[in-house]
């Protein structure tokens, strides 16, 4: 395989994809360019236009763009299908038809949240705009007859305080001594943002097709994993008075009901790849480490 082009290289999984997949890729912007990167704009661009940006010799299409926020896809629901479906509909139907393959990442919203360890050969039951948006795209992709792979993502997790890093997204509340409702009932399956970009930039690689569930291997509830990023956190500063209160998902007032539990199987994943993406017990010492310092103890 050659180069790679990363649709949403700006993004938090975007740029670890990047970073992962190395000189051999080209990520493309929509508002926050750097260097080297191409302008792409979801509503208007085409493939063609694209790959005059990148360059020769694209033979994977990574489709990450779009609004990943649950919360504005129910707010906006025509608009955000313009990006996250139509635009996407369009990327892979002109890839497929280039012999370019293209690797679209969808997450565990596509399932109800009934029960956890969904495989990836279980039928879709999306109930938010934004599942219904990624099982549209899923099940359109499943219907071509040339070579596709889906990644299945859950939570992903990182030290970055940014808005969809699970865990760093706390760390400035936590000094701040919040107190911090968490969901005993919204079970994911966790994993850091490295972890998850390494395992798409080598899926392909290794010859993954169809879906594949990139996730951690640990069902993780917000609550247990916001304890365990605090009990962190204590060991290096003790003094910390944040508070954690327990809390139902269904406490939190979203525009639509979210899925309680959206945790995946992973079998699938660990029969493609050779190596293990970290617990979550070391993702949460290493932000504890990087904001707090070394432990006290
Ligand atoms: N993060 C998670 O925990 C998680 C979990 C499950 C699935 N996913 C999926 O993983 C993918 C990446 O998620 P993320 O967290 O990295 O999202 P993100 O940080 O919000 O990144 C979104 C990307 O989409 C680009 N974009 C937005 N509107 C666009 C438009 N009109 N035209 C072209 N590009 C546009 C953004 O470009 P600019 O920033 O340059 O504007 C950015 O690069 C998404 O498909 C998301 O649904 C993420």
């Amino acid at each position: 395989m050659t180069k790679a082009l990363v649709l949403g290289g700006s993004g938090f999984v975007g740029r670890a994809l990047l970073t992962a997949l190395g000189s051999d890729a080209v990520g493309a912007h929509h508002s926050r360019p750097w260097p080297g990167s191409i302008p792409f704009d979801a509503t208007r661009d085409d493939l063609a236009a694209l790959l005059d940006r990148a360059g020769e010799g694209i033979s994977r299409l990574y489709l990450l763009h779009g609004a990943a926020n649950p919360e504005i896809c129910a707010q906006d629901p025509v608009g955000t299908a313009a990006i996250n479906v139509v635009s996407v509909k369009r990327m892979v139907a002109d890839a497929v038809a280039r012999g370019i393959l293209p690797i679209f990442v969808s997450s565990d919203y596509v399932h109800d949240g009934t029960r956890g360890g969904r495989t990836e050969v279980e039928p879709l039951t999306p109930i938010t705009e934004y599942g219904r948006q990624k099982a549209e795209v899923e099940e359109w992709m499943a219907s071509l007859d040339r070579p596709w792979l889906v990644a299945r993502l859950s939570k992903v997790v990182s030290e970055a305080e940014c808005a969809h890093s699970v865990l760093g997204q706390l760390v400035p509340q936590i000094r701040g001594g919040a107190t911090l409702r968490m969901a005993t009932d919204q079970i994911f399956s966790p994993a850091h943002v490295d972890d998850v970009a390494r395992a798409l930039a080598e899926l392909p690689l290794r010859g993954a097709r169809g879906v594949v569930n990139v996730a951690g291997p640990v069902a993780w509830s917000r609550y247990d994993l916001t304890a365990c990023l605090l009990a962190a956190i204590r060991r290096r500063d003790p003094t910390v008075t944040a508070t954690l209160v327990p809390c139902s998902l269904r406490d939190i007032p979203f525009r639509e009901q979210r899925p309680l539990n959206t945790s995946l199987d992973t079998t699938k994943l660990h029969s493609l790849l050779p190596w293990r993406f970290r617990p979550m017990e070391e993702v949460c010492e290493r932000i504890a480490e990087a904001a707090f310092g070394p432990t006290r103890e």
